[in-house]
């Protein structure tokens, strides 16, 4: 066990108060701020991470059963095939004045797990990739509207949608996104419409038919598509000559190698990876149709370091380690065991508790009016015992059996002591942030 006052005195936190004060928000992603997790608590930085393993700065190690660098470690941390592979690259010289051949190589692999599609652009990063897809749908239909639902980073043609309606983006997981910086002209160019709900698509699309250059959703996130949906959406895009995107950047690698699209059998024209496609290494990509994707030809879309050879080299070996071990099957029965882990905590101690979500992107949420508080509760008591805890958990290639074993004996205790507090009154830090918060200077 791990004291309280030892991980509130620990150089991460006193180092993350310096963060504040030098980056505004003190992180580079939302969704590793500390506040997200245990204010003044959580580890915050780490020294080194393998495996599924993390050790902070005061070499603190813990089991990561939380969001495994949301998602981007597929395979676990600091994985060695990956890893040398990427240490060959690097020895052979990382950019040149030449191309990288892994590009073409990394293109023809995602192409043979996707037929459908005939052309990739590559970024490095998941919100630079969503907004090259938007462009190149803008460029190929010469249209501007995009409809969406769902996250899709933080780029300005996402975020004008809270210009026309302040609260437009909160349905779609993040509330609170504030669009300053995003010039008022783009206002109404893109509108927010629900989720998994064919209707409120269509009610959204009545009478701008031919202004709707795209149809941009996430063809999963907690839960699998309504079955009916993907395909009545398919059939509108078609009927609107609009560009169907779909965001698979948490979706994708999660249930099947590749696209989740893959197994429900509908067809975007253009589809964007990242997170997991190279195992932690900054890569992402934008397969399309040939007939869309060559209107990145009519706009201009060219980066420096998108030419590095770093990312199409740990994306092949990620790819081909994944394909090798099946690792979907490794991960969804992983999942599975933690949200039954969770299912029978609660059941045992009598706490009402939702677990939602796919086996590999699976989360529990408290049913009380004090949520926060347990939530707080149950990543702090998690920490004391040795574990990066979480309401969400991301299922890698190096969760063990082991580590799942020593997990269930401490989501067992926790819920146990959760139980004997359901207000949280025992709770002796700040309570975690939900959305999007501005962190005021220290
Ligand atoms: C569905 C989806 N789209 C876009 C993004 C943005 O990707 P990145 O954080 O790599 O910019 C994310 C990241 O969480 C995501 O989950």
């Amino acid at each position: 066990m791990y004291s309280l006052d030892d991980l509130k005195n620990s150089k991460g936190v006193a180092l993350y108060a310096r963060a504040k004060s030098l980056m505004p928000g003190g992180t580079q992603l939302l969704s590793k701020r500390p506040e997200m997790f245990a204010p003044d608590v959580w580890p915050s930085y780490y020294s080194k991470a393998k495996g599924c393993r993390v050790w902070d700065l005061d070499e603190r190690e813990f089991i990561d059963m939380s969001i495994m660098a949301v998602g981007a470690c597929i395979l676990g941390y600091a994985d060695d095939e990956v890893d040398d592979a990427v240490i060959g690259a690097l020895r052979s010289g990382v950019n040149s004045s030449l191309n990288c051949p892994e590009e073409v190589a990394l293109a023809e692999a995602l192409m043979e797990l996707h037929p459908w599609f005939g052309m990739a652009r590559y970024a490095r990063s998941g919100g630079e990739a969503m907004g090259l897809a938007v462009r190149i749908a803008r460029a190929h239909s010469k249209r501007d509207v995009v409809l969406f639902s769902g996250y899709h980073g933080w780029n300005d043609w996402y975020l004008a949608a809270n210009l026309a309606d302040s609260g437009g983006l909160d349905g779609q997981l993040m509330p609170g996104l504030e669009p300053n910086g995003v010039p008022r002209g783009l206002s109404g160019t893109a509108i927010p419409f629900d989720a998994n709900n064919i209707e409120s698509l269509r009610e959204k699309v009545r009478g701008k038919e031919k202004q709707i250059a795209a149809i941009v959703i996430e063809p999963a996130r907690g839960e699998d598509a309504p079955a009916g949906y993907l395909k009545a959406l398919r059939e509108l895009a078609t009927e609107i000559g609009a560009v169907l995107v779909f965001d698979e950047i948490t979706s994708g690698f999660r249930m099947c190698a590749g696209g989740i699209h893959r197994n429900y059998g509908v067809y975007p024209d253009l589809a964007i990876f990242a997170k997991s496609m190279a195992n932690g290494y900054a890569m992402s990509v934008v397969l399309g149709t040939e007939k869309v994707m060559q209107a990145a030809q009519t706009t201009f879309i060219s980066s420096t370091n998108w030419t590095d050879r770093v990312g199409p080299t740990a994306a092949l070996a990620t790819l081909e380690k994944y394909q090798r071990l099946s690792v979907e099957k490794h991960l969804i029965e992983s999942g599975n065991r933690v949200k039954q882990i969770w299912r029978a905590a609660a059941q045992a101690h009598g706490l009402e508790v939702n677990v939602t979500g796919l086996p590999t992107l699976a989360a529990f949420a408290f049913k009380s009016p004090h949520a926060q508080a347990l939530n707080t509760r149950y990543t702090v008591e998690m920490l004391q015992r040795g574990f990066l805890g979480f309401r969400q958990f991301k299922p890698s290639l190096a969760h063990q059996t082991s580590d799942l074993d020593l997990y269930q004996i401490a989501v067992d205790e926790v819920f146990k002591l959760i139980a004997a507090d359901p207000s949280g009154g025992l709770l002796c830090t700040p309570v975690h942030h939900a959305g999007f918060q501005r962190l005021t200077k220290e």
